[in-house]
């Protein structure tokens, strides 16, 4: 394509504390082609550093959140080919976000697309979302987390369902299951709603939510034993920051607390 259109669009709520980044390839239903996932990690690692973003969103069309991994540009693809250049290796930098994002997902979130947006902190759809894993249909299987982040969600015999079978789920079930943290109606608009989550998130200290973050996710990763511990010892170390004497000073007194961010 010759366009020079953004694949990812950037805006701010109205507040300007969350950043909202706007997957743009509507024609396409949003296929996460390696351009278009290479500007996504840009605008995060942007977004992560700026000071006046407290939280960030990721969305896509009301028809899509996003279609899958771009078929006709991994069609010709060789072994060789993908083994040495990592293929979708780049998709795991969001995992070095700091700050909380919140995925709002209506429509299509397929293969790639529902792998991304499981890579997501929070996860808000409306009822018309419609997730799969359809790689089975192309000959190949989940290659971002589709087998692995999803078995965690969902646990294992609704995920061998959906992998060997590409069985689509809508909203409501993703939320039944698991897989998302609020499915709102038809009516409402699903990003203003993951603006509004984003908004709350902002509006408290920015220490507390990355130890938040940081400890939730250990969480996938760390025996029992050693994430208890990891939660200890971010617990104990909010102990070292204003934000606390702040937070419980504040509720002492009965008022609203300031935060420092320090
Ligand atoms: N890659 C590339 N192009 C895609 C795409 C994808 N994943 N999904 C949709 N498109 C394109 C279509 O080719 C079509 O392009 P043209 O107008 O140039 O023909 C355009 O988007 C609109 O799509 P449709 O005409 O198919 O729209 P529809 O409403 O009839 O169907 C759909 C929508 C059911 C989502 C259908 O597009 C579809 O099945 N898409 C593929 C879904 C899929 O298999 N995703 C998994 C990809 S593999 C993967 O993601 C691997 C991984 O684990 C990372």
């Amino acid at each position: 394509s010759t366009s020079t259109e953004p694949l990812v669009l950037s805006s701010r709520s109205p507040n300007n504390s969350v950043a909202i980044l706007t997957l743009n390839r509507p024609k396409a239903l949003n296929a996460l082609s390696s351009p278009l996932f290479d500007q996504l990690n840009a605008e995060l690692e942007k977004a992560d550093e700026d000071d006046s973003v407290r939280a960030i969103v990721i969305t896509g069309s009301e028809k899509a959140f996003a279609a899958g991994a771009d078929i006709k540009e991994m069609k010709d693809k060789e072994f060789a080919e993908v083994y040495k250049r990592n293929f979708l290796g780049t998709w795991t930098k969001i995992k070095d976000i700091r700050k909380p994002i919140v995925g709002a997902v209506s429509g299509f979130a397929l293969g790639g697309g529902c792998e991304l947006a499981m890579s997501l902190d929070l996860l808000i759809c409306n009822s018309r979302a419609v997730f799969a894993q359809p790689e089975i249909t192309l000959g190949i299987i989940p290659g971002a987390g589709g087998t692995q982040r999803l078995t965690g969600l969902i646990g294992k015999a609704r995920a061998m369902d959906m992998v060997l079978t590409g069985r689509k789920i809508d909203g409501k079930t993703a939320e039944a299951w698991g897989l998302v943290s609020r499915c709102v109606g038809d009516e409402e608009n699903v990003v203003e709603e993951a603006v509004k989550v984003g908004e709350t998130i902002a509006s408290f200290g920015r220490v507390a939510v990355q130890a938040g973050k940081e400890a939730v996710n250990a969480s996938l990763e760390l025996p029992l034993d050693q994430g208890l511990r990891l939660e200890r010892r971010l617990f104990q170390s909010l102990f070292a920051t204003q934000d606390q004497k702040e937070g419980m000073g504040a509720f002492a007194e009965k008022r609203k607390p300031t935060w420092g961010d320090k």
